[in-house]
């Protein structure tokens, strides 16, 4: 178990079934920063920050004026970006690997375990994420998550990206119960305060001990590791 301090914000309901963010939550989106550092020694963890703040930018921007496209594109758009704005000089070959090692992003160590866990109390499991349907199903089989989860939830099926009700609005609809019965889990803070928001309850996983956003809302529940959950959701 982790650093687990958890609080609920509001009276707490049994929880049905839980849903988790990809990115940063199952999948360690900085897990590309070795071969960036390979490619462009000396700037491998500054493209990995930067692509990902432009990726999430990007998708909060299109969110907000209707201007969806793919996020396997947008992820592309915020590399070229970022590539630019470190003035990198990316080739396409090395632009491909760095799209390919996105495309089988590592998983944080614990989180299979935790997963397991969670299936055998007999919860549902799902994953509501920006990322494009193609996208979540390869990251789950190269993890080895296959057969783990109810639903893959993914804003192809809205056109939209969180934090907007539209894509939030997915999860209770497929597991046919209450937002708040489902235990909304990301290592994004604004996206667990966005799920919180919908009317989740939600689980904020603290890895690197980063501060609240400021927000005026805060997570039901923090903890710093996937197995954090498990107190919660199978109490
Ligand atoms: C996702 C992004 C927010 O998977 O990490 O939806």
């Amino acid at each position: 178990m982790g650093n687990t301090s958890t609080r609920a914000a509001h009276a707490p309901v049994p929880i049905r079934a839980v849903v988790f963010d990809a990115y940063g939550t199952l999948f360690d989106v900085h897990s590309v920063a070795s071969l960036a550092e390979q490619l462009f020694p000396g700037s491998g963890d500054a493209l990995s920050q930067l692509w990902r703040r432009k990726q999430l930018e990007y998708s909060w921007l299109r969110a907000m004026s209707g201007r969806y496209k793919p996020f396997w594109d947008v992820t592309r758009d915020a590399l070229r970006f970022a590539a630019e704005r470190l003035a990198l000089s990316m080739q396409p070959a090395q632009e491909v690997r760095l799209m390919n090692q996105y495309a089988s992003l590592s998983a944080f160590p614990e989180n299979l375990s935790a997963l397991r866990a969670l299936k055998a109390a007999g919860l549902p499991l799902g994953i509501l994420s920006n990322g494009n349907r193609e996208m979540i199903e390869v990251s789950v089989r190269s993890a080895g998550m296959t057969g783990l989860f109810d639903h893959l939830l993914s804003s192809q099926d809205v056109d939209t990206f969180k934090t907007t009700a539209t894509i939030y609005a997915l999860a209770p609809s497929a597991f046919g119960c209450r937002a708040r019965e489902i235990l909304f889990v990301s290592s994004n803070c604004w996206d667990a305060i966005g799920a919180r928001w919908y009317g989740y309850t939600s689980f904020w996983i603290n890895r690197a001990g980063a501060p609240l956003e400021q927000l005026d809302t805060q997570p039901d529940y923090t903890g710093s590791l996937l197995t954090d959950v498990l107190s919660v959701a199978r109490p």
